[in-house]
This record gives structure tokens, C-alpha cells and sequence, in this order.
């Protein structure tokens, strides 16, 4: 086994969806056989948007749920809950010290939020990407399998280790984004407009949870045209987005003939969406029908997330000595 240290974390903000399951879990999953691997419910980064306490709990659990429906395994992996880490906290004080109001300004992220939710721009907003760094480097992990989306926060974990390695000494590996294939993924959403996302675009975003009716109604409304007026035309954005969403699901045969139908100008973007639609199903069926069986044992998922709290504070009360010792707080040695 590699020795390289994995961490990636998703927020406990509604549904998981096809996106979240691509960009990171797919990666997550092949990952666990090669390295050793962390892997958190990000229920502190979902705070900033004020979540309603009743509905945070069985967030937090149903997130758990999904990723071993999805595959992980928690005895090969360190599944927790970032909250059940008191490190985590600890060290994202000690690096907000190293983090700058201009810098964190600038952040895409911070940007957007500040946007959309101009009544609620808090400072836990502002400081998002030093507890994820904080998240990162505790477990001096190098490789974090994310989509897109993340890449800016990724840099600026590399920046803050980079800054504390540079004032305190050598400590933190920097961390990159990872993904088995070249490129980071971003699943378009089915309208064509931005991303798939757990709370905007519901209509056109595929959830892990979504029934077999509602999937095919979702798939059935994707965005389509006339169809192309002639030969090996190059397809409009909505259309691509429909045929990536093939080459995740669907066999090889059927891409060759829907893409030999374009070319030739005879495809029906109806059937297209027919098969996308039963591909999707099979698809994700399977990890609903997991996840259910999972959330409804409770006792089990607490077991598991005991199990990872206990091997996530063993690793992070290590590095967060290191980091402590090097910054000078060791009074009692
Ligand atoms: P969301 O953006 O839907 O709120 P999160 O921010 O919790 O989801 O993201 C969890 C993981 O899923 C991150 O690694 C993120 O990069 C990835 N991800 C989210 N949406 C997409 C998407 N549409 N395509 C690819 N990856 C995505
Ligand atoms: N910021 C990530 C997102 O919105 C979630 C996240 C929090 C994360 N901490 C992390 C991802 C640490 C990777 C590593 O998707």
C-alpha cells in the first residue's frame, strides 16, 4: 500500500447527488484499496449557512449512509464526523493566524455566498477555506480527491502549509486535488445552466435518493433541440452534457450508436433520453435501496462513526502536537 495520506470531506447540506458521487466518491472508493484514507462528514463547514438543528442530525447520518452505500468500506477506511474531532478546530485557529482578510476575500467561494446570502456573510464564511485546510493538513494528507470546484481551496491549503512550514519549520505536505482520471469532473445539471448542486437546480440535478419516476422525469425534461442539420455537426453544450452523461452510466455499444445517429443526423433525442433515463435507474437504485436499509439502523452508524472518531483523533492528536511544539506551546516539557 502507498503510504500517501488521502482526506476529503463533504458537507451535510441536503442530498448527494450525481455530481458529489463522480467528482469525489467514485474517487473515494478506488482509493481506499491503495492508500490510507480519511474521510468526513464536513458538519461545521455546513454552519455557515445556519441549518435548521433538527434537520443537521439525520443530514449528518444520511451523508454517512451514502458514502458506504456508495461503496466505502469504514473498516478500511477512517469514516467520522469533523465535529467528533476537537484537532480539527484547534489547528484552523492556529492557521487563520496565517490566513489573510484579502486573500480569503478573493475566494471564489466566499465571493459567491456573499451574493447569494448578503444578510449572513459570517466570519465562518470568510475563514471556509482555513478549517478545510485545517481538515487537510491535520492528517498531513497529500491527495484530496475532489471535483472542480475545489481547486481554488485546494491552493490556498497549499499556501497556509507553505506559510507555516516556512515560519515554524518543516511540518506539512502539500496537498493536491486527485482524480483517476486527468482531469477534475464537473457534472453539468440537466438543464444546461451551471452544475449539478445539492441545493440549487433541483429539478435538474440527479440525487442518490431520487426514485426510479422521478429520475426518468428529470432525464425525460433535459434540455434538447431539433436534432442536427447536418453531418458530424458539433454538438450545443446541453446536448454534450446529455452524451457525458451516457459515457458515466451507459455501455459502450449504446454511446457508438446514439453518437453514429448524431453524425449521421437520424437521432431521436427521445429514445436518447429514454436509455439515459433506464441507465440512470439501474444506476442508482442500488445506492438508494443501500442507503435506506443502512439509515434505518442507527446503532450502526454510530458504532461506525465511533470507530472513526476514535482513528481520526489518534492521527490529528499527533499532528496537532507537532504543529503546537513547533509554534512554541509546550509549556509542561
Ligand atoms: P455541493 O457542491 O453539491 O454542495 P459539496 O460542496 O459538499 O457539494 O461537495 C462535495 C464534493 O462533491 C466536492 O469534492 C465537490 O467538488 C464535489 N462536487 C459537487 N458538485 C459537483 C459536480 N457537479 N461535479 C463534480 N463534482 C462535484
Ligand atoms: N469544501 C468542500 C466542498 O464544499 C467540503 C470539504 C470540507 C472538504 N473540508 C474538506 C473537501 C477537506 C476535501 C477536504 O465540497
Amino acid at each position: 500500500m502507498n503510504k500517501d495520506i488521502v482526506v476529503s470531506g463533504i458537507r451535510s447540506t441536503g442530498n448527494l447527488h450525481l455530481g458529489n458521487y463522480f467528482g469525489a466518491m467514485r474517487n473515494y472508493v478506488k482509493m481506499q484499496d491503495e492508500f490510507p484514507c480519511f474521510f468526513f462528514v464536513a458538519d461545521y463547514h455546513s454552519l455557515t449557512t445556519h441549518p435548521d438543528p433538527l434537520q443537521l442530525k439525520p443530514n449528518v447520518y444520511k451523508v454517512l449512509a451514502e458514502n458506504i452505500a456508495c461503496g466505502l468500506d469504514p473498516n478500511k477506511v477512517t469514516l467520522y464526523v469533523q465535529s467528533d474531532v476537537p484537532e480539527i478546530p484547534e489547528l484552523y485557529l492556529m492557521l487563520n493566524m496565517m490566513a489573510y482578510k484579502g486573500e480569503l476575500e478573493k475566494t471564489a467561494s466566499f465571493k459567491d455566498k456573499a451574493r447569494s446570502q448578503p444578510d449572513n456573510i459570517n466570519a465562518g464564511l470568510l475563514t471556509y477555506p482555513t478549517l478545510m485546510a485545517a481538515d487537510i493538513l491535520i492528517h498531513k494528507a497529500k491527495y484530496v480527491p475532489v471535483g472542480k470546484d475545489q481547486e481554488q481551496h485546494l491552493e490556498m491549503a497549499r499556501n497556509f502549509a507553505q506559510r507555516f512550514n516556512h515560519r515554524y519549520g518543516e511540518l506539512f505536505p502539500e496537498p493536491y486535488p486527485f482524480n483517476f482520471g486527468n482531469e477534475l469532473i464537473k457534472i453539468p445539471s440537466l438543464d444546461g445552466n451551471g452544475k449539478m448542486s445539492k441545493s440549487e437546480n433541483e429539478n435538474a440535478t440527479l440525487y442518490l435518493s431520487d426514485t426510479d419516476e422521478v429520475i426518468r422525469k428529470k432525464v425525460m425534461k433535459a434540455k434538447t433541440d431539433q436534432g442536427p442539420t447536418e453531418p458530424n455537426m458539433a454538438m450545443p453544450d446541453y446536448i454534450e452534457n446529455i452524451f457525458d452523461l451516457m459515457k458515466l452510466v451507459s455501455g459502450n455499444d449504446v454511446l457508438e450508436k446514439f453518437t453514429t445517429d448524431y453524425n449521421n443526423c437520424n437521432i431521436r433525442y427521445g429514445d436518447l433520453k429514454k436509455q439515459l433515463a433506464e441507465d440512470m435507474v439501474n444506476f442508482i437504485a442500488p445506492i438508494r435501496t443501500k442507503t435506506i436499509e443502512l439509515q434505518q439502523d442507527i446503532s450502526s452508524l454510530q458504532s461506525i462513526m465511533k470507530m472513526g472518531k476514535e482513528k481520526a483523533r489518534e492521527s490529528a492528536s499527533n499532528v496537532l502536537d507537532e504543529a503546537r511544539k513547533k509554534m512554541g506551546i509546550n509549556y509542561y516539557c
